[in-house]
């Protein structure tokens, strides 16, 4: 694409982070127009040309996802519409992700209706961060980057240089990035069983390995209602653990988050900013964020170089 002009855009949901993936990339966020109708219908305009452009919009679907979500689908169907030669959608935060199977019976399944309609609005290639689980890879036709931010919090670990470290897995399908930082800061590993109750309730039921006398690290994808490390926390507490960090790439922050947060006993909760903090969250003193923006930008550079991005991350 190097004949092609790269261009990257912004929709609502997250504009710093886009202001920063631009930095990296030292160029100047494309330009836009984005208000309501009257009746709240969305309406985009571009300001900038995008003719046989290399166009990046970045859109993370949180909260308010629907809202986000219909937004990030008038924005590409704008950019086909515009004649940009290819468009990929950056969705740090894929929302609608955790209906990705039919549980029960007549349920939908969300994440394969989001990527259709991600695909059908003009999309030809997505970029996200950590998706719920990997294989929702294959929920999109188009080709997919899929980055992790382990990295992100392994330098951040790196540089705490804790002493007695142990990597925690909140639940199982934590342990292979958990197994991933015990190699990378040079930890004992533990896995925690976890038992879903409702959506809001979790429990932590038992844990293989140990952690008493141990400087704690939790790695998580997502901190939603926090039942997960709220709990995870209290059970590793119980078992002798001394400091306790919890690193989560999505902030979602819902339902009862900030109360479980406050009381949870965790020394550090730190996020990144695939979504913005709610004025509640950003309240939290223990909270810190950590930018992906580098990863992302350091992403975009490759794809339109045609270079590897797997190779980031070996
Ligand atoms: C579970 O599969 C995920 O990795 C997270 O642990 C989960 O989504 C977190 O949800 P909550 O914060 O509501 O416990």
């Amino acid at each position: 694409m190097k004949d092609h002009p790269i261009i990257v855009f912004s929709g609502t949901s997250n504009p710093k982070l886009a202001e920063s993936i631009c930095a990296y990339l030292n160029k100047p966020m494309g330009k836009v127009w984005i208000e309501r109708f009257p009746d709240s219908e969305k309406i985009i305009r571009l300001e900038s040309d995008v003719r046989g452009k290399d166009c990046f919009v970045v859109q993370s679907t949180c909260r308010p996802v629907d809202a986000s979500v219909m937004e990030l689908l008038i924005f590409l169907d704008c950019l086909k519409r515009a004649s940009a030669t290819r468009i990929t959608a950056v969705v740090p935060y894929f929302g609608y992700a955790r209906q990705d199977r039919k549980d029960a019976g007549r349920v939908p399944i969300t994440a394969k209706l989001v990527a259709n309609l991600i695909t059908s609005a003009g999309a030809n290639r997505v970029l996200s961060v950590d998706l719920h689980a990997k294989q929702l890879q294959g929920f999109f036709d188009i080709p997919v980057d899929h980055l992790t931010a382990a990295p992100v919090f392994i330098e951040y670990f790196r540089r705490r240089n804790l002493p007695r470290l142990a990597v925690v897995a909140p639940d199982v399908g934590n342990m292979k990035t958990a197994a991933l930082y015990a190699a990378a800061l040079g930890g004992e590993l533990a896995i925690i069983h976890k038992r879903r109750l409702t959506g809001n309730e979790v429990e932590s039921i038992e844990m293989i390995g140990t952690v008493e006398g141990r400087n704690v690290v939790m790695c998580d994808d997502i901190i939603s209602t926090a039942g997960t490390v709220y709990n995870a926390a209290r059970l590793v507490k119980e078992r002798g653990a001394e400091q306790v960090f919890v690193g989560a790439t999505h902030g979602v922050f819902s339902g009862q988050a900030i109360d479980r947060l406050s009381a949870a006993p965790l020394d550090e909760i730190l996020v990144t900013d695939t979504i913005p903090l709610s004025e509640a969250a950003a309240e939290l003193p223990h909270l810190k964020v950590l930018s992906v923006a580098n990863l992302l930008g350091e992403a975009i550079r490759r794809i339109h170089n045609n270079e590897s991005v797997s190779s980031m991350f070996t």
